[in-house]
């Protein structure tokens, strides 16, 4: 006999002989196999040793399931999902990073930003590290220059590190990247140049100085995968000018952040949702002539001031003593 005979009454399905109280909905007995489905994955990671995997595990595989419930999967999606995720597999490697590109655009990236960086009064706020970001650029003194060959108008960039009380931090480790004025990071480049990045100290009143180049509006990579998924929902690439930072001091909580330029016609429509307001500068205009730092400038230069302020990091509770 078969577990399941379609009755001739549309929408139900009779189970066995067609008793009455045998007769269930067809929608039922359809979510009921569904849903049998998701049982058996989640049962699958019941013996994970890290408690921490398994919480993940699970949520992932019940979000994932009612995602596809939701939306009634077809086979054909399932396989266009598959083959947008081996074409990201593909172009991604050590200088092209899809998946984050993923993340950004698909706004993951920014929720779990601010999952992390609670906001935290007075704090300056955090967006986006990004894909540019590489370890192991170029220590520049206080008031040097972080250019390094990049095109662009020069940008005198100054401020203050402080903490979310009003004190001076000095020592501050601040480090800043950004593109050219064509749009590109130096990684972008195949020729393993190294400009528009560094980090120098805060000095011992928390203030800072660097020259670098101002910021121009760039496209994120948009030839690959998620440049087909921006077309297709009607979106654009570009994101604002903005200059990076990541800041960090003992006893703070790290802040990765950037500044973005006022005006620029890209801050309401930043493709990776990085903008928020408290972090838009403006940057000044300037003619031919002496930077503040007492710099000759024979082309137009610009210049802005952003203070820096970090969030307490909690103590670390202390071992009791034995
Ligand atoms: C960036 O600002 O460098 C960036 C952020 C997200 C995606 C692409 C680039
Ligand atoms: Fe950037």
């Amino acid at each position: 006999m078969e577990p399941f005979a379609r009755d001739a009454l549309p929408g139900r399905v009779v189970l066995g002989a067609g008793a009455a109280e045998d007769t269930v909905p067809a929608g039922a007995a359809q979510a009921a196999r569904e849903e049998a489905v998701t049982a058996e994955v989640l049962a699958s990671f019941g013996g994970a040793d890290a408690p921490r995997y398994r919480e993940i595990m699970e949520s992932l595989v019940r979000h994932l399931h009612a995602f596809a419930r939701e939306v009634r999967l077809t086979e054909t999606e399932w396989q266009q999902g598959i083959d947008f995720l081996t074409r990201a597999g593909h172009i991604t490697d050590d200088r092209r990073q899809e998946f984050i590109l993923l993340s950004d655009v698909l706004g993951l990236s920014m929720l779990t930003v601010a999952i992390n960086a609670p906001a935290s009064a007075g704090a300056t706020e955090a967006t986006v590290v990004g894909p540019f970001f590489v370890a192991g650029a170029p220590e520049v003194p206080l008031g040097g220059d972080i250019a390094g060959g990049a095109k662009g108008r020069p940008c005198y960039v100054s401020g203050a590190v402080r903490g979310t009380g009003g004190e001076p931090v000095p020592g501050a480790r601040i480090e800043v990247w950004e593109s050219d004025e064509d749009g590109f990071y130096d990684v972008q480049y195949p020729d393993g140049r190294i400009g528009g990045r560094g980090w120098l100290r805060s000095a011992p009143d928390g203030g800072y100085r660097f020259w670098s180049v101002r910021p121009a509006p760039y496209p994120i990579p948009d030839d690959g995968p998620v440049g087909d998924l921006l077309t297709a929902a009607g979106r654009g690439p570009m994101r604002p000018a903005h200059l990076h930072f990541k800041v960090d001091a003992p006893g703070y909580r790290t802040l990765i952040t950037h500044i973005f330029v006022a005006g620029d016609p890209y801050l309401d429509r930043d493709a990776v949702f990085g903008v928020k307001e408290s972090l838009i500068t403006d940057f000044a205009e300037h003619p031919p002539g002496r930077g503040p730092d007492g710099r000759l400038s024979d082309e137009p230069w610009t210049s802005v001031t952003f203070d820096i302020v970090l969030a307490r990091l909690p103590p670390v509770p202390q071992a009791p003593g034995i």
